[in-house]
């Protein structure tokens, strides 16, 4: 078995296409699968879950995916300092999002869990397997380490939301953040996803890059009337 995992694309309509082209040279990927944060700057929201739809990925929800379902409830979860454009942010999503798309974004799953063969589980999320905000970094201490983790009952975890892949353990498990397609914080100019292999009762795993063209997605950017304020966060270096 072999799939594909990418996640936090972040309106990166270009980065996302590269990636999804890439994947499918790679010849035999039994699934492809998104793990949140597709959407939350740059191309249009309608545009990202279009193409993500016509690759057939299997998306997961993601913290800006419940922003813009419920930003009501989730706005308290912003950091104070990104309130602002965050909400400007969000209602020009809503814009450029139909009943369609809406519908379609309203039933993406928190976790997903593989399952090859008994006790060989992974499970794919955004940021932790019950919570899309807090998780998917290494600056956690052990007591949140067990909320999050230590009781899920898989031994591989993949997610995205830090924006930077690592592979660490945790007790008993493989903890995996997969990277992101945009915003990646090491300011490189690749998307970057991941593909997981199950063969001989194990999970092999490998971090791959994908080139964009920059040029075209900060073109991309500029044609989509993103109000001014916020134009920094729909960029790819975020
Ligand atoms: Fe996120």
């Amino acid at each position: 078995m072999r799939i594909a995992i990418f996640s936090d694309a972040h309106g990166n309509l270009i980065a996302l296409k590269s990636v999804l082209e890439k994947i499918k040279k790679e010849g035999s990927i039994d699934q492809i699968f998104c793990a949140g944060d597709l959407i939350g700057g740059g191309s249009s929201v309608s545009e990202m879950v279009e193409t993500c739809q016509k690759f057939d990925v299997q998306c997961l929800l993601g913290n800006y995916e419940q922003l813009l379902l419920d930003y009501d409830t989730y706005h308290v979860r912003v950091c104070p300092e990104e309130a602002k454009t965050t909400s400007t942010l969000v209602h020009w999503m809503r814009q450029q999002t139909n009943k369609n798309v809406e519908n379609w974004l309203k039933r993406l799953p928190m976790n997903i869990n593989i399952t090859p063969t008994p006790g060989s589980t992974l499970t794919i999320c955004h940021a932790s397997p019950l919570d899309c905000w807090i998780g998917g970094s290494l600056n956690i201490d052990d007591g949140q380490m067990d909320e999050l983790y230590g009781s899920w009952n898989s031994k591989w975890i993949a997610f995205g939301h830090a924006h930077g892949s690592f592979v660490t353990t945790y007790k008993d498990k493989v903890l995996v953040n997969v990277s992101s397609v945009s915003q990646l914080r090491d300011s490189s100019s690749y998307a970057t996803y991941c593909i997981f292999s199950y063969q001989n009762n194990r999970w092999s795993i490998n971090i791959k890059k994908a080139e964009f063209d920059l040029y075209e997605s900060f073109k991309n950017i500029r044609e989509a009337n993103i109000p001014e304020e916020i134009l920094w966060r729909a960029q790819p270096f975020y």
